[in-house]
C-alpha cells in the first residue's frame, strides 16, 4: 500500500473542507459533518514526524506513485541502518532550484565533483580559492547534509608548478613541503565542516607495477602517500581519512591496495577505503564485489562507495545508443545487484556517493569516448527516477 507522506496533511484537510463548504442545503451540510473528524484524523496521522523508516511494502513502484510521496533514497537507506547517501555536484547546482529540490529529497551527503581539487583550490602557489567549495559546504550545512572532501592528492587536475623549481624539476623535499602545505591549509579551512577526506586518490598502478608512475611517485617514491596521510591526520584529527581508487575490485589491484592499507593502518593513518564504483551494466561480477568488500572489511576499516555510476556501455567500441528499454532493463538489474551487495555489507559500508545527480550531466558523456551520450545514474535527463531507482529502493 502506498503511504501518503507528511507533506500532504494540509492539502488533505483543505480539500475535505472545500467539499464541506461548497454551496449546499443545510440538511446536506449536516449530513457531511462526519467528514470533519475524518479530516482531522488524516492530518494527524500523516503529520507524525516520528514515523519509522518507510518499509519495503509502502515504497513507490513507478513515477506516478513517486510523485505522491516525498521520501527519497536517504529515507530508505537511513544512516542508522544502512549508509549515508551522497551526490557529487558542481557549485552551480546550488543556484538551480529544481536540482536543489531533488538533492534535498534524496541525499544527506554531498561531494564537490571538482571544486575541491588542487587545480581549483590552489592553482597558483600560495593563492587559495575556496569560493566554490565554500558554496557547496554552506549549501550542505544549511540542509543538514554531510560533506565528503575530494580530493587532496591526485595525479590529475593538479597545477604544473607543484613539480617545478624554476625551470628545473623540484626536489623531493620541496614537493613534499608543498603537499603538506596544501593539505594543511585546505583541511584547516574546512575543519569541522568536512567529515571525511579522500586523502590520496588513485596511487596504485593498473598494470604490473605496484604504484602508478605519476610525477608524485617519480620524485618522491611511495613516501608522498604517507606524508599526505600524516599531514591530513595532523590537520584534522577528527576527520575520517580515506584512500580512494577505481577498479578496486579487480583482484590484482585490490591486493596491492590492501597491502598499502595494511601499512597505512599500522601507523594509524587511514580510516577508510573508498571504492569509486565507476562500473557498468555487466561489470563487475558480484563475486568480485563480495571478495573485495570482504578483504577491505577484514582490515577493520570503513568502506565507502565514493563515485558510483553504471555506464550503459561495456566497451569503448560500443556505438552510441539511445536509452532503450533493453538497456534500461540491464541497468536496472545491475543496479539491483550492486545495491544487494552494499546492503549485505552494511555493517562495513558507511556511505554511497553517486558521481552525478542525473543523466543530463555526467562525465561519462565524454569519457572514455568523447561525445558518446551515457545514462549512468538513477535519474533521467528530466530528473525523474528511472526503473533502476525503483529497483534500488525495493528491498
Ligand atoms: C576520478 C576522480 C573523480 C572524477 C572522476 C571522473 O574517478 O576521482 O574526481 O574526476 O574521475 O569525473
Amino acid at each position: 500500500m502506498l503511504k501518503v507522506s507528511a507533506a500532504k496533511p494540509a492539502d488533505t484537510f483543505l480539500s475535505l473542507l472545500k467539499i464541506i463548504f461548497k454551496p449546499m442545503t443545510l440538511e446536506a451540510a449536516i449530513k457531511k459533518l462526519w467528514i470533519i473528524p475524518l479530516a482531522i484524523y488524516c492530518g494527524a496521522m500523516s503529520c507524525d514526524k516520528d514515523d519509522p523508516p518507510v518499509d519495503g511494502n509502502t515504497r513507490p513502484k513507478n513515477l506516478e506513485e513517486y510523485k505522491l510521496v516525498t521520501e527519497g533514497l536517504k529515507d530508505y537507506f537511513t544512516p542508522a541502518e544502512y549508509f549515508y547517501m551522497g551526490v557529487a555536484m558542481p557549485s552551480s547546482f546550488v543556484d538551480n532550484q529544481v536540482k536543489v529540490n531533488l538533492i534535498k529529497r534524496h541525499f544527506n551527503s554531498v561531494t564537490a565533483d571538482n571544486d575541491m581539487k588542487w587545480s581549483y583550490i590552489q592553482p597558483v602557489e600560495g593563492t587559495f580559492n575556496f569560493a566554490n567549495a565554500d558554496k557547496i559546504v554552506a549549501f550542505a550545512q544549511a540542509n543538514n547534509m554531510k560533506v565528503r572532501g575530494h580530493c587532496l592528492c591526485w595525479h590529475n587536475q593538479i597545477p604544473a608548478w607543484i613539480f617545478k623549481d624554476g625551470t628545473s624539476t623540484a626536489t623531493k623535499e620541496l614537493v613534499l613541503q608543498r603537499l603538506r602545505t596544501h593539505i594543511t591549509t585546505v583541511m584547516t579551512h574546512f575543519k569541522g565542516k568536512v567529515y571525511a577526506w579522500d586523502v590520496v586518490n588513485e596511487a596504485i598502478d593498473d598494470g604490473s607495477s605496484t604504484y602508478r608512475a605519476s610525477q608524485w611517485y617519480a620524485i618522491c617514491g611511495e613516501d608522498y602517500i604517507y606524508e599526505a596521510f600524516k599531514a591530513a591526520r595532523a590537520a584534522d584529527p577528527d576527520a575520517k581519512l580515506f584512500y580512494n581508487d577505481y577498479t578496486a575490485i579487480d583482484p590484482a589491484k585490490r591486493d596491492k591496495i590492501y597491502d598499502l592499507l595494511v601499512k597505512l593502518k599500522a601507523q594509524n593513518l587511514v580510516d577508510g577505503m573508498g571504492l569509486q564504483g565507476h562500473w557498468n551494466i555487466s561489470y563487475p561480477a558480484s563475486s568480485l564485489i563480495d571478495d573485495a568488500l570482504n578483504k577491505y572489511k577484514s582490515l577493520g576499516l570503513q568502506i565507502q562507495i565514493t563515485e558510483m555510476d553504471v555506464s550503459v556501455y561495456t566497451s569503448n567500441s560500443d556505438p552510441e545508443s539511445a536509452y532503450t528499454d533493453a538497456l534500461a532493463q540491464q541497468q536496472t538489474i545491475a543496479f539491483g545487484r550492486y545495491f544487494q551487495a552494499f546492503r549485505n555489507f552494511r555493517d562495513a559500508i558507511t556511505g554511497i556517493t553517486f558521481w552525478g545527480l542525473a543523466d543530463d550531466y555526467t562525465w561519462l558523456d565524454n569519457f572514455p569516448v568523447a561525445g558518446r551520450k551515457n545514462y549512468p545514474l538513477l535519474f533521467d535527463e528530466n530528473l525523474d527516477p528511472k526503473p533502476a531507482y525503483f529497483e534500488v529502493i525495493d528491498f
